[in-house]
């Protein structure tokens, strides 16, 4: 696939922000020595971990060549490495492995999760946030118009979505044994969009990506014209012209 967006992922850098400083909020480290920021993307959660454990020595991991360019220019004293966290392991003594809108992306990522916190000295911390959103009409609706059009015979096309996350009490299945202390939630969001253009906008920095990269420019096009014009019947303008993006995410905080 191709290399993801720093620059359209930040379009919405506030917003994508929040889950990030509501999931520190719940790590129930006073210090930390060593903590790693998994799918670190430009930089955005890695800097927020650096403010919360200032003493520490903070890692950024991420397999994007355009993410890890902006957060190294964004953090130049911190350090950032590439590897796919699929076959990726934890150094030595790692108090926190945080990582948030990162492990949906990752092939069999609840085996992942498992062999991290495995690894994990007693007492350390993985602490995840995913969307729980591929029942959204937004993610539903990338489904929809990909099941018609030009492109719907296309096996990549077909193949795009996302797959659905596991429950909660699969994730308490699975982690439970390894874990110490295990807290998994959800929060629902409401975005306040200026408009279903920026709905659009959004997901051409995250989901809507595997779609775009099995189309050429001119279908892609098409695709999202498309795509928009379900949004607007979706999601219908507010009192004053915005719109709403309901945006549901799944919590993990697991103490080893
Ligand atoms: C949605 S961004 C999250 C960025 C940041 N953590 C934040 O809180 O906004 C997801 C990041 O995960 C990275 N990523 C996706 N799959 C990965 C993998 N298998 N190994 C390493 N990084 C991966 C992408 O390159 C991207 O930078």
């Amino acid at each position: 696939m191709s290399d993801w967006s720093a620059d359209q992922y930040l379009k919405f850098e506030d917003e994508r922000t929040r889950p990030t400083r509501d999931l520190i909020a719940q790590i129930p480290l006073a210090r930390a020595q060593r903590v790693v920021d998994l799918g670190c993307g430009p930089g955005n959660s890695t800097e927020l971990l650096i403010a919360r454990y200032p003493q520490a020595e903070v890692l950024g991991v991420d397999s994007s060549p355009d993410m890890l360019r902006q957060a190294r220019q964004r953090l130049p004293k911190c350090e950032f490495v590439a590897a796919d966290l699929t076959a990726w392991t934890a150094p030595q003594r790692t108090d926190l492995l945080f990582a948030n809108a990162v492990f949906q992306w990752v092939p069999d990522h609840p085996a992942v999760l498992r062999r991290l916190i495995a690894g994990l000295r007693p007492g350390g911390v993985l602490a995840v946030q995913m969307p729980d959103n591929t029942d959204e009409p937004a993610l539903a609706l990338m489904r929809e118009v990909a099941s018609r059009g030009p492109w719907a015979k296309s096996a990549s096309v077909n193949h795009a979505a996302r797959d659905e996350l596991p429950r909660p009490a699969a994730y308490y299945d699975l982690l439970g044994p390894l874990a110490g202390r295990l807290d998994i939630w959800h929060t629902i969001y409401n975005h306040v969009m200026p408009g279903p253009e920026a709905i659009v906008e959004w997901f051409k920095g995250s989901a809507l990506r595997p779609f775009l990269a099995a189309l050429d420019p001119a279908m892609g096009s098409d695709f999202l014209a498309a795509y928009l014009e379900e949004i607007k019947e979706h999601y219908r303008p507010r009192h004053d012209g915005k719109v709403l993006l309901p945006f549901p995410r799944l919590f993990i905080v697991a103490v080893r």
